[in-house]
């Protein structure tokens, strides 16, 4: 028996769980990268052990676990369990009351505070594959003013070193859009032939990755040195002293009137340390105490909220059909992934009302996201002879017709939504267009184009 063995109490002869060498992984686990399996999870991490000792070329787990175990962990292994350990569910704009929460109050304040020096630090830790972090970098372009100059950058943190890999190519499958806002793969992404979508560069470019294990003490963390970090379902899996040091650690690197949100059930693993929970719209804010957000949401100086006209569809006239009802189904029914029964609900919705250009528009976003463009294009194109004014339809529209490569009515559409875009208030926000401000839609269907313009 060599040493480290005799420590974790191992006789070579025994069977390995007997030998207690799954609670000598646990162990490691908890130390190295915080996180805590449950005995109801210990099947999980058998599972994940199996499969990393076949990718190590050993027959039997327990070997590759004596050896695992037989050294101190360095970050090479480390790096390996992580990536075959944890759990990196994760999707775009995932629980949207966050994302209104950030896009209607939280952003808008912090640009506030920051509008002199205009510089902007978001992190993502625990991001994963990197949608949360592409969502706070979405999130940004659409508020930060196109007229000004802001240094605001994402940065992504995880442990799991082939996630990062995957969120550095900005390349994503349907899956990864479970529950997106309208519009979402439309405006700021290109659909490549493989059938998976690719992130805008001018997304990309704003968002940084690197390899970080926030259970590692020894790692640095810049004090100071984020607006606001997310660091959401990832201290569940930990060990609650391992989660508590955890948020020790991220209010350090927070600025001094910085927030960091994790969520609900994780909120109480990190209070103390200088973080003081709120409550705002249903969600769980950490925001570090000494500044005036309390005074200044008592009504001095908030940023309101955009000027948001709505884009919930209105309520209008139609067969014994409740529009306000029938809408809230499809939408639930789309957001759980059943988009054919959504489908069948904006049919009847559409029979009910056939001028109704807005069930139109829902129907044809359904279309789109059931993977049927020409349908969508047929649906849009009769919306348009109902209501020639409807922007988002020319610019879907637009869109759609450029992944035809169809570049003459691309362009046609384009223009249209441009021409419409300049007679309407720069902070409205037209229906459809999931929050975007005229103005915003504008820049962005300058910008396209521009793009459709060079390819005509
Ligand atoms: C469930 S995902 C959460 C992704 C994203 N934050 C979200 O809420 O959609 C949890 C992530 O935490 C990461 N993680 C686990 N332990 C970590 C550690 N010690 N340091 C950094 N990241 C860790 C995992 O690799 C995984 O990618």
């Amino acid at each position: 028996m060599n040493m480290m063995q005799y420590e974790l109490g191992m006789d070579m002869n025994t069977d390995c769980h007997d030998l207690g060498l799954i609670d000598a992984l646990r162990h490691q686990l908890a130390l190295h990268l915080g996180l805590h399996f449950s005995s109801e999870r210990i099947p999980d991490l058998q599972r994940g052990i199996e499969k990393l000792a076949l990718a190590q070329g050993y027959e039997r787990d327990e070997d590759f676990l004596l050896k695992l175990l037989s050294s101190p962990l360095d970050k090479p292994r480390i790096q390996q369990l992580a990536t075959h350990l944890t759990i990196g569910e994760t999707y775009f704009f995932r629980e949207p009351g966050l994302f209104d929460l950030l896009r209607h109050e939280l952003l808008p304040f912090i640009m506030t505070q920051r509008r002199s020096e205009r510089r902007i630090r978001l992190w993502s830790m625990g991001c994963s594959t990197g949608e949360e972090a592409y969502s706070l970098a979405i999130l940004l372009d659409q508020i930060l003013p196109p007229t000004e100059a802001w240094d605001a950058l994402v940065l992504g943190m995880d442990v799991n070193p082939q996630a990062l890999e995957k969120a550095e190519t900005g390349v994503y499958g349907a899956w990864s859009f479970r529950n997106p806002p309208p519009g979402l793969r439309e405006y700021y992404f290109d659909r490549r032939q493989e059938g998976d979508f690719s992130i805008h560069k001018h997304i990309r470019e704003r968002v940084r990755f690197s390899y970080f294990n926030l259970a590692d003490r020894a790692a640095p963390l810049l004090h100071g040195a984020a607006d606001l970090i997310l660091c959401r379902n990832v201290l569940m899996y930990f060990t609650p002293e391992a989660a508590h040091d955890a948020g020790r650690r991220l209010a350090h690197a927070l600025k001094d009137d910085g927030y960091l949100l994790a969520t609900p059930a994780e909120a109480s693993l990190i209070s103390g340390y200088g973080l003081d929970p709120l409550q705002m719209r249903g969600q769980v804010v950490h925001r570090k105490s000494d500044h005036e957000f309390d005074v200044v949401h008592k009504g001095m100086d908030v940023p309101q909220p955009l000027h948001v006209v709505t884009h919930r569809l209105k309520r209008r006239p139609g067969r014994d059909i409740d529009p306000d009802e029938s809408h809230r189904t499809i939408v639930e029914l789309a957001n759980q992934g059943r988009v054919n029964e959504a489908l069948i609900h904006c049919r009847r919705l559409v029979d009910s009302a056939p001028s109704n250009p807005e069930w139109h528009y829902l129907l044809a976003t359904l279309l789109l996201e059931q993977g049927q463009p020409a349908a969508a294009v047929a649906a849009l194109e009769h919306l348009l002879q109902l209501d020639s004014a409807f922007v988002m339809a020319h610019v879907m529209l637009g869109r759609l017709y450029r992944q035809e490569l169809d570049h003459a009515s691309s362009v046609r559409h384009l223009r249209a939504a441009l021409e419409q875009l300049q007679q309407i208030e720069p902070d409205i926000v037209p229906v459809g267009s999931d929050g975007l401000t005229a103005l915003r839609l504008k820049h962005m269907v300058e910008s396209f184009l521009s793009t459709a313009e060079a390819s005509s």
